[in-house]
């Protein structure tokens, strides 16, 4: 509203370089918060489970998931995949020795997804600033790709019921995840429902308390 725009804001923020790349610096330092440290999704889900097999880092910035993931499970490959004048960066940021497993691609995650083969489809902090339409429609673009076996990791802040934590934490949480995390089950079932080989497991984790 305050651009006066119905674009999206990412959107908004590709048209300035100098507000591109703060963006950018913003995910990379966010990373050194306890709260939203990688660790949360390293140390519960494990990657090395397929093997030689390819992660597909859906919306995956610069590579800074990919890498740390790269870094702890050292058989795994990692494609990330992002708008172009994000992906653009990510060769340089990539080090040397992680240069064979991690690769990108540039791929609008609102358009089918054109790699078939991963074992993983990844989307860490995506679904929370869109709307559940688009929420569905992101995971719908999954579904022809899907090779059998496949399985979408979805690692994002979800809301519990009011009461649960304190006044401080659940408003802070409320403030920058409106949207999606009450409604973790309609997106997922919507998405899903057209087809019933689709297994859900349903959410794993645990709140943090800040
Ligand atoms: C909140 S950041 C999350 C980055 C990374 N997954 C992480 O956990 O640090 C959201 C990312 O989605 C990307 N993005 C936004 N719209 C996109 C689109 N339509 N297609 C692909 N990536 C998009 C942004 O460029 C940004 O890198």
């Amino acid at each position: 509203m305050s651009h006066n725009t119905n674009e999206n804001p990412f959107d908004v923020i590709k048209k300035d370089p100098k507000r591109q790349q703060q963006f950018i610096d913003a995910m990379s330092y966010s990373h050194l918060h306890s709260s939203y440290s990688m660790n949360h999704l390293i140390d519960n889900f494990d990657f090395g489970a397929i093997g030689h097999g390819t992660i597909l880092d859906v919306g995956g910035s610069h590579g800074q998931v990919s890498i740390a993931i790269a870094r702890r499970f050292p058989d795994v490959k990692c494609i990330v995949q992002d708008l172009p004048d994000t992906i653009n960066g990510l060769g340089s940021r990539v080090p040397e020795d992680l240069k064979d497993r991690i690769s990108g691609m540039d791929y609008d995650f609102l358009t089918p997804q054109p790699v078939k083969e991963a074992d993983i489809y990844l989307f860490r902090w995506i679904l929370h600033d869109w709307s559940d339409k688009y929420c569905v429609k992101m995971l719908q673009s999954l579904i022809p790709a899907l090779k059998k076996g496949a399985k979408i990791v979805i690692s994002d802040i979800c809301i519990p019921q009011p009461g649960q934590l304190g006044i401080s934490a659940d408003r802070s949480l409320r403030s920058v995840n409106p949207i999606f995390a009450h409604h973790v089950d309609y997106v997922i079932q919507s998405s899903t429902h057209h087809t019933g080989s689709l297994q859900v497991d349903g959410i794993v984790g645990s709140w943090i308390s800040r």
